[in-house]
């Protein structure tokens, strides 16, 4: 089904050709002024300078030869601006349709594409802290979006789990336990099949000798040295290295289930490393790597470069790995066993800098091809109230769990007044909204603006909210269960003509959804939902105020009024998740 604005367009396209007029002129749009009309079209400004006429002249003669539908009033306003109001009964057929449809009549994209995310970069070994929360919520929300829109999307963590962390945490836990297996090279048996720590004291090794390495020069020599000969494939460090994955992984699978979102893959840097020595081999051979400095880059400056793009890093001195070499690998296996049409990265925009690099050495040296878009979407960081990243009250870092459950305990607290929900129904509902605070607080902005994690903003139940999109969906939930109390089942989705300002504006709320959608989906721009969806539950909630639903004694109009909310309803609940968060029964 064609979007509400295309449709009006192909009417006055056809206007402005039969009034003479170039077609193209007709560009329509959604008013400015919904209190002088719901689309308007300004082209006849335009043609006058090609027309050599009067703005109003043409306007007038194109409204003479409009024949549509779907436009109820066409008025022209000087100069030259045509002002158009829907045709009441064209719009509910409109929304008739969207209701009968799944997609509330959103067309599939002509060519789907093969799209692979990479988003979620998780470190392995450390603490899933809040740094890592917005790559998770943006990057859920767009795969979510670029499915729903008809794409074909594959999601990818890409762990961490090949760089000096893994040394590091080699390096102290031989200081700490240097009888292990692990570290005689000598041994030859099997490895213990019980990792030599729990997740907790790994949680601390990490931090610790991290700390020690910056202090100490030697540790940090050894932590490298570790790195290599882990990379080097020592038998010992790697079955170290398989215990630490072991306990991590399981560890980010719990975290990513309670933020609601999933991997297809769970693949890491440490998966690319086959491919590490074949792709240096024939950059060296082509004539892109060179050793500069003991060490193997790739240049990717380029001419018109205003500042500096240092070379990519390929090798260290030592013949360790790099970031920028792991990330080259993994798109050389990316396009070996998936062909995507695209890639796009979810990274915190401090990481520019490196992707330009990447992107730029994977083209020259024909690891991707030009048919592969690459896109980087670089997100700002998330401030506390004092506009520095946000930190614990002691200005540690703050694990992410630690950040939900004080969400949680404050929404519990929040709705603890209803006693309509058993224990078990109101920790439901904390959980699914303490979610949609958080990441309706984050998607809301533009991923690239900083923003400022304010908890009681984000938790109240008015304003532009998450919780308030949730207490929308919760007040229809409830309407719709009494109105069956009432009179038995739903009735068959009808529209009426809307017999109120409150509903004709409802109506137009709802029948911009594909216009929302397409939007996000084309700008990667979950925000343009949750902007959709904000205007919606306005709509909607002043629709609910101004109209006692079950109380309307004209059967249709009741119908009508019952199948207006909850189609909004039903679209509200297809944004959230396409948001990655959903609506509790009650709250
Ligand atoms: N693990 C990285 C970090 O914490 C993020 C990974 C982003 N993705 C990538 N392909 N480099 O900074």
């Amino acid at each position: 089904m064609k979007e509400l604005t295309e449709l009006i367009q192909e009417d006055m396209k056809e206007a402005f050709i039969k009034a003479g007029y170039d077609g193209d002129f007709a560009k329509v749009t959604v008013s400015k002024r919904p209190d002088l009309c719901e689309y308007q079209v300004n082209g006849a400004m335009a043609a006058a300078k090609k027309y050599k006429k009067s703005p109003l002249e043409i306007a007038t003669s194109v409204v003479s030869c409009l024949n549509s539908s779907l436009i109820g009033k066409a008025d022209v306003v000087s100069p030259g601006f045509i002002n158009l109001t829907l045709d009441s009964k064209a719009l509910s057929l409109y929304l008739e349709k969207m209701a009968e449809d799944e997609k509330f009549g959103l067309e599939p994209v002509k060519d789907p594409k093969n799209i692979m995310m990479d988003y979620g970069g998780p470190n392995v070994a450390k603490p899933l802290h809040v740094g890592h929360l917005r790559s998770a919520v943006i990057g859920e929300s767009i795969k979510r979006i670029l499915e729903f829109t008809g794409n074909k999307v594959i999601g990818d963590i890409h762990l961490g789990d090949w760089g000096t962390q893994m040394g590091l945490i080699i390096t102290e836990l031989k200081i700490r336990k240097p009888d292990l297996p692990y570290f005689d090279p000598e041994y030859t048996g099997d490895y213990p099949k019980e990792p030599p720590f729990t997740m907790a004291e790994l949680e601390e090794i990490y931090p610790t000798a991290s700390a020690k390495s910056k202090k100490d020069k030697e540790y940090h020599e050894k932590a490298l040295e570790a790195t290599r000969q882990l990379q080097d494939g020592r038998r010992g460090y790697v079955a170290l290295w398989k215990h630490i994955m072991h306990l991590s992984v399981n560890d980010l699978k719990k975290n990513y289930e309670r933020l609601n979102v999933s991997f297809d893959l769970w693949k890491g840097e440490s998966d690319s490393k086959e491919y590490i020595g074949p792709m240096v081999e024939k950059m060296k051979a082509d004539g892109f790597a060179y050793v500069s400095n003991g060490a193997l880059v790739c240049d990717v400056s380029q001419e018109s470069d205003k500042k500096t793009i240092p070379p990519c890093m390929l090798l260290k001195t030592d013949g360790a790995a790099l970031y920028d070499t792991t990330d080259l690998a993994t798109l050389v296996w990316r396009m070996k066993d998936y062909h995507p049409d695209r890639i796009i990265y979810v990274v915190d925009k401090r990481q520019e800098l490196h992707f330009i690099q990447v992107f730029r050495c994977a083209r020259k040296t024909g690891i991707v091809p030009d048919s592969t878009d690459l896109t980087f979407i670089g997100f700002g960081t998330m401030n506390g109230k004092d506009g520095h990243p946000f930190k614990t009250r002691e200005g540690g870092v703050m694990r992410l769990s630690t950040l939900l459950d004080d969400v949680e305990s404050k929404m519990l607290e929040k709705i603890s007044s209803n006693d309509d929900m058993s224990e078990e129904e109101a920790c439901d509902a904390a959980k699914k909204i303490a979610l949609a605070a958080v990441k309706y607080g984050d998607l809301q902005n533009v991923a690239s603006k900083d923003y400022i994690f304010d908890v009681d903003q984000f938790t109240a139940f008015e304003g532009n909210t998450g919780p308030y999109i949730l207490y929308t969906i919760v007040r229809i939930k409830s309407i719709l269960k009494k109105y069956k109390e009432k009179f038995g089942a739903l009735p068959a989705i009808s529209f009426g003509p809307a017999d109120s300002g409150a509903a004709r504006e409802l109506e137009l709320s709802i029948s911009g959804f594909q216009r929302a959608v397409r939007q996000a989906a084309d700008e990667l721009a979950p925000s343009r939902i949750c902007a959709y969806i904000y205007d919606l539950s306005e709509k909607l909630n002043k629709f609910y105020h101004e109209t006692k639903i079950l109380a309307i004694e004209d059967v249709r109009e009741r119908e009508n009024a019952v199948s207006l909310v909850r189609l909004a309803m039903n679209i509200l609940n297809k944004c959230i998740d396409m948001l990655g968060f959903s609506a509790p029964d009650k709250m």
